[in-house]
């Protein structure tokens, strides 16, 4: 064969690659206003920076009549690309060949992209559209899916690993995307279950639809399997692009920090105001972050779910920090199970990845009532205190408002290894609120009083003046700072500053064993 003739072969199983499983399921695909693998993988890297792996790459199925269907490249596009100039690994599966479905092969050529991702450093994006385990291959796809789930495990801590759903995720196939850092769902397209609607009903006779049951937004609201939701696959992609500018590319690095437009010395008047004068009046801690940080810039993580507390991502002088807030503005901010849980999870991937913890506070304590004593907030609470006390990452706190009781503990206090503290003069640093307090202590001296109300009202003025306030927990060193709320921004970005070379380490140990 003249080497023309290679040449030829080759640009032909090329093209084989490139065409997928043929027009008609690409045009399906498109139909149903789904991108194609391809598509997807050159819209989520930086033009033509796509090298790819097992292009020619086929299944090993000799059973029902799988010998005579070959697809090279077998249902999954995999390789290494860049996003934003920085080296990333990144696996598509293939609808349009065996419904995406995961083959012994297929399974080896994502095993192959984590393998080297985790050797060099570098994130792994999974864009998932599948069927799950290929049906011909039985075991053998079986052993495919843990092979990759033992994968995300050991690269756990050591790379980000990002789940893109834009299409069917079922069955077991849903734990390699569970066990990654975060997930993104793309709305109306994309599900995700353990089992569908029609063996639910089998089983249990509930009647659920697949959007009901395990679309985006039952994912982002309710089970909390979601971090985002995207409006469309476009929008899914930039989500992903966003959130790796804030990541470094292993627990190695630290995060890419990118030339600032803002100012370190802005300060902002508006902080001053937003605290309302009344205790129990909401704000949304979204707008202080917004005016804290560089160009009004918040890149919230599981925005839907538990929005008690707020969470994501944000830079300072163009250094990425992370923000854990209370939000006022919703249950007044309180700690319920699910908000401990998404605190919890949160800090321990900023944790790993060497990403500066912000914590505002504004807090009334836990979540009184049975359901969640029942079902358990002592060992949730308790997922959200370990992981702050674990975290060795600079650590800010800054009280805005309430910090009451263990939440006080539990949100970033000195107590637990954290830098600085910071409040704002609104601050209230106490057991409890004054209401509870008057009436705990002063119960029979009310009830004793000609006018018990107005002793009351008398009790709780003099409690808050003595403890509602930040200085005695100032007096003590518990706070280090009592600043105005405009200097929140410069005050912050000296204190990222001083803790850049911080060190600290924790006890040796195989792992520590936080109560899950
Ligand atoms: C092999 C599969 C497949 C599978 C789909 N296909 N799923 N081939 N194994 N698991 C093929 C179809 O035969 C079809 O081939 C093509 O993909 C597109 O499928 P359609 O059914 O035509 O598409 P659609 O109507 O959009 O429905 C998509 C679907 C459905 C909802 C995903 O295909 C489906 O229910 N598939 C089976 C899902 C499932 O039960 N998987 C196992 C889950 S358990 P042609 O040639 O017609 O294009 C699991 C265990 C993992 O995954 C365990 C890990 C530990």
């Amino acid at each position: 064969m003249s080497f023309e003739d290679k040449l030829k072969r080759l640009s032909e199983q090329e093209r084989l690659a490139q065409a997928g499983g043929g027009q008609d399921r690409v045009a399906k695909q498109h139909a149903e206003g789904k991108m194609t693998a391809r598509e997807r993988v050159d819209a989520l890297l930086d033009d033509g920076s796509f090298e790819e792996f097992d292009r020619l790459k086929r299944h090993r199925c000799r059973d029902f009549g799988m010998e005579s269907q070959q697809y090279p490249g077998d249902g999954v596009v995999a390789g290494h690309g860049k996003i934003d100039g920085r080296t990333a690994f990144v696996f598509a599966q293939d609808f349009t060949i065996f419904g995406g479905s995961l083959s012994e092969t297929n399974a080896e050529k994502i095993c192959k992209v984590m393998d080297l991702a985790m050797k060099v450093g570098a994130p792994v994006i999974g864009l998932n559209d599948s069927g799950g385990a290929r049906i011909q291959e039985g075991v053998a796809s079986l052993a495919g899916y843990a092979d990759i789930f033992l994968r995300n495990v050991l690269a756990s801590g050591v790379v980000p690993q990002i789940s893109a759903i834009t299409g069917p995720c079922a069955g077991g196939a849903v734990y390699s995307p569970a066990l990654t850092d975060f997930v993104v769902m793309t709305r109306k397209t994309s599900h995700m279950f353990i089992t569908g609607p029609e063996v639910i009903k089998a089983v249990t006779h509930e009647t659920v639809t697949k959007e009901e049951l395990g679309g985006a937004m039952t994912h982002n609201t309710k089970s909390g399997v979601a971090h985002f939701a995207a409006e469309s696959e476009q929008e899914c992609i930039e989500i992903i692009r966003e959130l790796l500018s804030y990541l470094p590319s292993n627990n190695l690095d630290d995060p890419p920090v990118r030339p600032a437009r803002d100012r370190s010395d802005r300060t902002d008047d508006r902080l001053n105001q937003i605290v309302p004068a009344e205790s129990n009046q909401p704000y949304d801690i979204r707008d202080v972050i917004r005016f804290i940080v560089d160009d009004e810039r918040f890149l919230e993580v599981h925005e839907h779910y538990a929005p008690n507390l707020v969470v994501g991502f944000a830079r300072l002088m163009g250094r990425p920090v992370a923000f854990v807030a209370n939000q006022p503005a919703y249950l007044a901010g309180v700690l319920d199970i699910d908000a401990s849980v998404k605190g919890a999870r949160f800090v321990r991937f900023c944790d790993c990845f060497n990403i500066p913890l912000i914590t505002l506070e504004d807090v009334p304590g836990f979540l009184p009532g049975v359901h969640q004593e029942h079902a358990g907030i002592i060992r949730h609470g308790a997922k959200l205190l370990f992981a702050f006390a674990e975290a060795t990452v600079p650590k800010i706190t800054v009280i805005t408002r309430k910090a009451y009781g263990g939440a006080y503990c539990v949100m970033g206090s000195k107590h637990i290894r954290t830098d600085i503290n910071f409040a704002w003069p609104s601050a209230e640093i106490a057991v409890m609120g004054s209401e509870g307090a008057v009436n705990i202590l002063y119960r029979r001296e009310i009830q004793g009083a000609p006018d018990p109300q107005a002793r009351r009202e008398d009790l709780k003025q003099e409690y808050q003046e003595r403890f509602a306030s930040p200085y005695v927990a100032a007096e003590r060193g518990f706070i280090d700072e009592v600043i105005e709320p405009r200097q929140t921004r410069p005050k912050l970005i000296r204190a990222l500053e001083m803790l850049d070379t911080k060190r600290e380490t924790n006890p040796r140990k195989k792992h520590g064993n936080i109560p899950l």
